[in-house]
Parts: C-alpha cells; structure tokens; sequence
C-alpha cells in the first residue's frame, strides 16, 4: 500500500472536500456520536474494498451503511419492517443500527456476502452534514486497526491511520463512546446482536419482545469456521497489550486480590475501575506504582462508557503488561461496556468474594 498525505480537517473548516472525496471513492474518517468512523461510498464496491486494506482486516465482516435525515433509505433497504419503523422513529439519529433486507444495488462488498443491511443515522451534527453534502450511503467500521479499541477521539484516528486515507475530519471526543447498539429485524423475534448505547430495555420499551443473541452475553471467541453473526465474535476485539483480567465481587475483595497479586506482576501493573473502587483501594494499598484509569463514578454509566476505550488504549501507551479490570453489573450501559471489556479480556473473569 502506497503511503498516502492524509489529510486532517479541523473543527472549523468546511466539509465540502471531505464529502467530494468521499464521492470520488477515497476513503474519509469522520466523528460519530459512538465512534469515528473510516467511510467510504456503501454502493462502490472498489471503494468498500479499501476499507479493509486500510483497516487490516479480513473483507467478510459486513459493514454498517449511514445515512443522514430525509435520505430515501428505499436506495439501501428492499423493505422497512413495521418495528423497525417504530425504532427508527424513537431512536433516530442516534446509536442504532437496524439490519434489514438489502437491497440488490448495495455490493457484497459491503453486506459481507449477505442479503441483509445494517443502517444506522448517526446524530453527530458533523456525520449529518457530511453525509447529506456528499449525498451517498456511507459504510463504515470503527476507524482502528483491526484489533485496537475503536477511536473515540480524531488522535486516535492519527495513530491508527494516518497515512493510509484520503482525511479525516475532527468533530471532538464521542459522547456516547461505544459502538452502537444493533439489532436485527430480520426474523420473527427481533434479536440484538450487539448492545450500545440504545439498552436492551429501551428497545423493549419501544416494541415489546426482544431476544438476545446469546455470544453477546458469553462474549468468548468461536470457531473460524462459524459464520461472524454478531460482532467481534470471530476476532480478537479491542484488546489492549498487556493481559487483562476482570475482577468481580465488593471493592474490598477486589483490593485484597490485588494487593496479593501485585508482587506477581514482573512489569507495569494497570487497573481499569471506577472512581468508588479507586478510593476504596487507596486507603488500603500504596497505588503509587500502578497506572490507574479512572472511568468515574458507578452512578454516571454515560461518563464510564465515554472513557472506556481511551482508558484502553493508554495502558499501552505506558507499558502496562497486567492489568485489572473492575467486572461491572450487566444491565442498561453496562451490558454495553461489560461485552466490550469481557472480550477485551478474552472472556476472563474472577470471583473474589469469599464464599460463604
Ligand atoms: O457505532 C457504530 O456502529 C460505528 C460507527 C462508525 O457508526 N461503526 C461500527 O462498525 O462499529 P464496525 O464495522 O466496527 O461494526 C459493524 C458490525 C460488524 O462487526 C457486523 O458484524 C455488524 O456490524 N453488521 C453489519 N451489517 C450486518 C448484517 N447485515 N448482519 C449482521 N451483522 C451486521
Ligand atoms: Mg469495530
């Protein structure tokens, strides 16, 4: 791959160039309210392709397609079923992607060989006024490396890609900070294959009945053989270097692991918690060794999520080799967190409350 100038579009400047390009089929990473994403035009099939070169990933993974409010989403979607309708109504723009029937004209190359679609209208008033200029359907992955956290942040971005897209347009920190949420409205039973910022509970509140792909609890890689249904199944997600292991039990139980396991640790020793456990662990332990990333307090879920992949990516940039994670409860947002962070840690978690 011959190295390309990349170009860095500022908060302020105009996107007009960044939404020709894209038209021209060159590749442009843009901010969302979830994630940045690495566009490029969703009906030009060379163009999907140089996603995945730039992205080092396998090409069998199906991309999400983005639109903008009033796009005709019949260019993409063969037929909107009711409840997605009602969906879209209540959530967008916002973090969900609906999978649908695909229309003939949407390439394989995006679909991932499928018959189905994931749309999605992201809400970040940078991402609409980029799609509506340029006027196609965008696909997009997260804008990392195959393998690193998703880019919540245009730096990120730099580090992962710079030199191998046309742009990449800054819009600040993602406030919502996971990818989002999808749900597939395919069968009978609308499933969700990946929580997001849109909870399972808000889905229900909206339709009724909703059943849960069961890797997205489990978290826990498969077979390469199995067809990748829900995301980050087949790959190993988001992982940062060093090991990671998730503690679950009372904060002084997740202290007393640590205190007897730090003298194990033969580099830097990292922990990823909340700002409860942290005071809780300060009073015990001297931490004046660790690299702790504080995700903020267990009573603000929106500002845990936010921080949660640039809190992944910094134990590597300080060399962190073991790192402790704080195993959190499995509902509304932290459904969303705990799937990342579970697979994040190839799926390893630790009871440390005494048994009774
Ligand atoms: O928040 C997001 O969704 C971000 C931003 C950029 O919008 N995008 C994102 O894309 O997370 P990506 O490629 O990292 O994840 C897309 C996932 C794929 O892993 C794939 O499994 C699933 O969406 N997906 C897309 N189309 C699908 C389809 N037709 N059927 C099943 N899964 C699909
Ligand atoms: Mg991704």
């Amino acid at each position: 791959m011959s190295k390309i100038d990349t170009r860095w579009i500022r908060e302020d400047e105009p996107l007009l160039d960044a939404a020709l390009a894209l038209r021209a089929g060159q590749l442009v990473a843009f901010p969302t309210e979830t994630v940045y994403g690495l566009g490029a035009d969703a009906l030009n099939e060379d163009a999907v392709r140089a996603i995945y070169t730039a992205k080092g990933r396998p090409s069998d993974n199906p991309l999400i397609v983005h639109v903008y409010p009033g796009f005709d989403l019949e260019r993409v979607v063969r037929q909107v079923p009711v409840k997605a309708q009602k969906l879209m109504d209540a959530f967008w723009p916002g973090p969900l992607t609906l999978i649908m029937p695909r229309r003939e004209n949407v390439p394989y190359a995006t679909t991932g060989g499928l018959e189905t679609v994931g749309v999605r209208m992201p809400s970040h008033p940078k991402a609409m006024e980029l799609l509506r200029l340029a006027d196609v359907p965008v696909a997009a992955p997260s804008a990392n490396r195959s393998g690193r956290p998703s880019p919540t942040t245009a730096a990120h971005v730099w580090e992962d890609m710079q030199g191998r897209i046309y742009g990449i347009v800054d819009g600040g920190p993602c406030t919502v900070g996971l990818e989002s949420t999808i749900i597939d409205m395919t069968g009978d039973v609308p499933m969700l294959l990946r929580p997001g910022g849109i909870t399972l509970e808000m889905l229900r509140s909206v339709i009724g009945e909703v059943a849960v792909e069961p890797s997205v609890a489990k978290g826990l890689a498969i077979s390469k053989e199995e067809h990748p249904r829900a995301p980050g199944m087949k790959y190993r997600h988001y992982a940062p270097k060093g090991s990671l292991v998730l503690l679950r039990g009372s904060d002084a139980s997740k202290t007393r692991y640590l205190k007897a396991h730090l003298p194990e640790v033969q580099g830097k020793a990292g922990v990823l918690a909340s700002s409860e456990w942290i005071r809780q662990m300060q009073q015990v332990l001297d931490v004046s060794e660790l690299h702790i990333e504080d995700l903020g307090s267990r009573t603000q879920p929106d500002t845990m999520a936010r921080r949660l992949f640039g809190a992944l990516r910094s134990f590597d940039e300080n060399g962190c080799t073991d790192i402790f994670g704080e195993a959190l409860q499995e509902d509304g947002l932290f459904m969303a967190m705990m799937n990342r962070m579970r697979r994040a840690a190839a799926g390893v978690i630790l009871p440390v409350d005494p048994v009774e």
